[in-house]
C-alpha cells in the first residue's frame, strides 16, 4: 500500500444515561468499532470517542425516582454502559461523560462565539408546567385524551392509537406524568439559536457530507424551512447553565454533541495530542459521526451549523444507520426480543452478532433484522462450518506429521494470489461501510479454500504411503488461506484473530501482512475458536429477556409498569398454560418497613404459611409500613428471584390503582389462609 497514513476522529452518538444498552443500540457500537477496527489495520491513525449522554429531564425524574442524586444515576449507568461495550469488544479510545468540565468549557464557548456572531435570539414563550412539581413540563411529560380519537393516557406529542401528531395543548384532560396535577400555561424566556442563518451553508454542505438516501428527507426539511432552535430550559434542570442567564440553562442536545469534543480533548489531554489540529477550520484530520437516523437532524443541520458558526471545522461525514427489528417486527418486551446487551452476554459470544450485523450492513439508512433462526444458522453456516472448520482441517495434520512446521511454498500459489488480490475489493467494502458485501467476498473465498482441500482430501493422502509431502503441501495451503480469510475477518471478530495470532504463531494482523505466506514456520496446536450457536441457548435468551421485563417492572411503582405495556403497541395475548404458570398464593404480611435510599420501596416479609419471603414492592407512597403488618395480599410466589439494590426480591405482591397515594395492595376475602394457592 502507498497510501499514507490518514488522521481519523470517529465517534458514535452518546447514550442517554438513563437507561440499559440493548441490541438496538449494538447495531450502531459495532457498526462504528468495525470500521475503526479496520482503519487501524490498514495503518491509518484512527481515534475512537465517545461518551454517556448525562443531562436532561429524563435523567433528574429518573434519578429522583429511584431516589439517587443525578451524579450517583449517571456514574451507576456509565459502569454499565461501559461494561456492555467492551462486553461486545467495542474499542474506544475514550469513554466519557457530557457532565464533564471539558463540555462545559466547549458548550459555554461555543454559545458565546455563536452569540457574539448574532446567531442567538431571545424571547418568551408560552409552556405547560407543573404546579406541584414546579417545572415546565417537556412534551414527552405531558398526557392525556388523544384530540382525535380519545385515547386515554397519550404522550404530549402523538397518540399511539391513532397515530395523530398534534401540540400538548391539544390533549383532552391533560395532566402531568410526573405529579398526575392539571397542567398549567406559563411564560418564560428562552434562548433559540437561529439556524436559518446557515440555510444556504446548509443546503450546499449536506450534499457533499451526509448519505445520497438521506439528502431526499434534508430536501423536506430544507423545504419546510429551517425553523431557530430553543436551546434553553428553566431550572429545575440537570446540565450546564448558560453562562450570564442564572436559572437558564442549556437543553441537553445542546451540549450532547459538543461532548465528541470535550471526549476527544480529554483523550488529547491524556496523550498529548494537540486537539487544535483536528478541530480548527481547515483542519486536514477526518472526522466521522456514526448515527441512528432518528438524530439525523441535530447531526446534519444543527451541529454542522453550530460548528461552522463558532468557527470550528465541520464534519467530513455522517453516516446514518437504520434501526434493528427483531424477527420482522419492533423489539417487543412482551415477546422478549427487546434484548438487553447484558442478558445476551450472559448467553451467548459478541463475536456471533457482530458477524450477524456485519452479514446485514450496508452504508445505507434500511433497518436491519436479527431474525433469531437466520441468525443462528447464518452464524452457524459461515463462521463454524466455513471459516473455523478449515483450520480444524488442517492443523491436526500439520501439528502430528509434521511437529507444527508449515511446507517451504504454497502449493497452489495462484490460488492464493486470488485470495490476496480479493483484498482490494474487500478493504474498499469495508471503508463504504458495506459490511455486508465484504462478508459475501470473505464467504466466497471461504468456500473456494474448503473446496481446494476437499479435492486434496488430506485425509485420504495421510493413510498412504509415501504421500506425506502433499499431505504438508496441501494443508500448508489451507493454513495459508485460512490466515488470509481471518485477517479479512479482524475487524468483525477480534477475539477469534486474537486467538487465531497465537495459534498461527505470529504477532501481526496488519492488512498487508499477508502478502508475505507462511512458509518454513512453526504454528502452535489448534484449539477449536468457536462453538456452534445452539437453538435451546437462543431460547433461554428469549426466555431470560422476558424475565428482564419483570424484574425491572418491580422496581417501579405499578402505575409505571402499566405505561411501559401500553406503549408497546403489539403486545400480545397470552395462552391459558401461560397463565397456569403463574403461582397465585395468599399470604400473610409479617413485617414490613421502608427501604433506607429508597423513595418507593417497603421491604416486605411474607409468611406463606410456614414459609417466609423478603419481597420488595413499590408501595411506599400508599401505605404506612406498620398498617400493612398482619394484612393478607397476593403475592407471585414463583418468579425468579432478583438480586436489587437493596437486597434479594423472591417473588412480588400484587397491587392496583393509578399509582402514587391511589394504589391499593389485593387483600382476599375473610377466610383466605396464608399459603393458599388462587385458582
Ligand atoms: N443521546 C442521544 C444521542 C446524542 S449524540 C450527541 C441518543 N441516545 S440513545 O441512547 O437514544 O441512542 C444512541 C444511538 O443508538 C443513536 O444513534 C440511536 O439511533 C441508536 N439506536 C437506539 N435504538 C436503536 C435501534 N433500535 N436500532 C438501531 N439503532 C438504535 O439518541
Ligand atoms: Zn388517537
Amino acid at each position: 500500500m502507498t497510501e499514507t497514513s490518514r488522521k481519523i476522529l470517529v465517534t458514535s452518538a452518546l447514550p442517554y444515561a438513563n437507561g440499559p444498552i440493548h441490541l438496538g443500540h449494538m447495531v450502531e457500537y459495532i457498526q462504528t468499532d468495525i470500521w475503526v477496527r479496520f482503519q487501524k489495520q490498514r495503518g491509518n491513525s484512527c481515534v475512537y470517542v465517545c461518551a454517556d449522554d448525562a443531562h436532561g429531564t429524563p435523567i433528574m425524574l429518573k434519578a429522583d425516582q429511584l431516589g439517587m442524586t443525578p451524579q450517583a444515576l449517571i456514574d451507576q449507568v456509565s459502569q454499565e454502559h461501559q461494561r456492555d461495550f467492551s462486553g461486545f469488544m467495542v474499542n474506544f479510545d475514550n469513554y466519557y461523560s457530557t457532565h464533564s468540565e471539558e463540555n462545559r468549557e466547549f458548550s459555554e464557548l461555543i454559545y458565546k462565539r455563536l452569540r457574539e456572531a448574532g446567531h442567538i435570539s431571545r424571547r418568551t414563550i408560552t409552556q405547560a408546567y407543573d404546579p406541584v412539581k414546579n417545572m415546565f413540563l417537556p412534551d414527552r411529560f405531558i398526557k392525556g385524551e388523544c384530540p382525535k380519537c380519545g385515547a386515554k393516557d397519550q404522550y404530549g406529542d402523538s397518540c399511539e392509537a391513532c397515530g395523530a401528531t398534534y401540540q400538548p395543548t391539544e390533549l383532552k384532560n391533560a395532566y402531568s406524568a410526573v405529579s398526575g396535577a392539571t397542567p398549567i400555561e406559563k411564560e418564560s424566556e428562552h434562548y433559540f439559536f437561529k439556524l436559518g442563518d446557515f440555510d444556504a451553508f446548509l443546503r450546499d454542505w449536506v450534499q457533499e457530507h451526509v448519505q445520497s438516501q438521506m439528502i431526499h428527507k434534508l430536501n423536506e426539511w430544507f423545504e419546510s424551512g429551517l425553523q431557530e432552535w430553543d436551546i434553553s430550559r428553566d431550572a429545575p434542570y440537570w446540565g450546564f447553565e448558560i453562562p450570564d442567564a442564572p436559572g437558564k440553562y442549556f437543553y441537553v442536545w445542546l451540549d450532547a454533541p459538543i461532548g465528541y469534543m470535550a471526549s476527544f480533548k480529554n483523550w488529547c489531554d491524556k496523550q498529548g495530542v494537540n486537539f487544535d489540529e483536528y478541530w480548527q477550520e481547515g483542519s486536514e484530520a477526518e472526522l466521522y459521526h456514526f448515527i441512528g437516523k432518528d438524530i439525523a437532524y441535530f447531526h446534519t443541520l444543527f451541529w454542522p451549523a453550530e460548528l461552522k458558526g463558532a468557527g470550528f471545522r465541520t464534519p467530513t461525514g455522517v453516516f446514518c444507520h437504520g434501526f434493528l427489528t427483531v424477527n420482522g417486527q419492533k423489539m417487543s418486551k412482551s415477546r422478549g426480543t427487546f434484548i438487553m446487551a447484558d442478558t445476551y452476554l450472559q448467553h451467548l459470544r459478541p463475536e456471533y452478532l457482530r458477524y450477524y450485523f456485519a452479514s446485514k450492513l450496508s452504508s445505507g439508512i434500511d433497518d436491519i433484522d436479527l431474525n433469531l433462526e437466520d441468525f443462528r444458522l447464518r452464524v452457524n453456516a459461515d463462521l463454524v462450518n466455513k471459516v473455523v472448520n478449515l483450520a480444524s482441517r488442517c492443523a491436526g495434520f500439520i501439528q502430528k506429521k509434521f511437529a507444527g512446521e508449515l511446507d517451504s511454498q504454497l502449493a497452489d500459489p495462484a490460488l492464493y494470489a486470488e485470495a490476496l488480490a480479493a483484498g482490494q475489493s474487500i478493504a474498499e467494502a469495508y471503508e463504504k461501510r458495506e459490511y455486508a458485501r465484504a462478508m459475501r467476498e470473505i464467504m466466497h473465498l471461504a468456500d473456494k479454500a474448503n473446496q481446494y482441500i476437499d479435492a486434496a482430501e488430506p485425509w485420504v493422502l495421510a493413510k498412504q504411503e509415501g504421500r506425506e509431502a502433499e499431505v504438508q503441501a496441501s494443508c500448508t495451503q489451507g493454513i495459508n488461506l485460512f490466515r488470509v480469510i481471518i485477517s479479512y475477518l479482524a475487524p468483525v471478530l477480534p477475539q477469534v484473530a486474537e486467538e487465531t495470532a497465537a495459534f498461527l504463531n505470529i504477532d501481526s494482523w496488519d492488512w498487508n501482512a499477508i502478502e508475505q505466506p507462511l512458509l518454513n514456520h512453526r504454528i502452535n496446536a489448534f484449539k477449536p475458536l468457536m462453538q456452534r450457536v445452539d437453538p435451546d441457548v437462543v431460547e433461554r435468551l428469549i426466555a431470560d429477556s422476558k424475565q428482564t421485563l419483570q424484574a425491572s417492572t418491580e422496581s417501579t411503582a405499578p402505575a409505571a409498569v402499566a405505561t411501559e405495556l401500553s406503549k408497546d403497541p403489539l403486545a400480545e395475548t397470552i395462552e391459558y398454560a401461560d397463565f397456569a404458570k403463574v403461582d397465585l398464593r395468599v399470604v400473610r404480611i409479617a413485617a414490613a418497613e421502608a427501604v433506607e435510599g429508597a423513595d418507593k420501596l417497603l421491604r416486605l416479609t411474607l409468611d406463606l404459611g410456614g414459609e417466609t419471603r423478603q419481597v420488595f414492592a413499590g408501595i411506599k407512597s400508599a401505605y404506612r409500613p406498620e398498617d400493612l403488618v398482619g394484612k393478607h395480599t397476593v403475592m407471585v410466589a414463583n418468579l425468579a428471584a432478583r438480586k436489587m439494590k437493596f437486597g434479594v426480591s423472591e417473588g412480588m405482591v400484587l397491587a392496583a390503582g393509578p399509582g402514587g397515594e391511589d394504589l391499593w395492595i389485593l387483600e382476599p376475602h375473610a377466610g383466605a389462609q396464608a399459603g393458599m394457592r388462587i385458582r
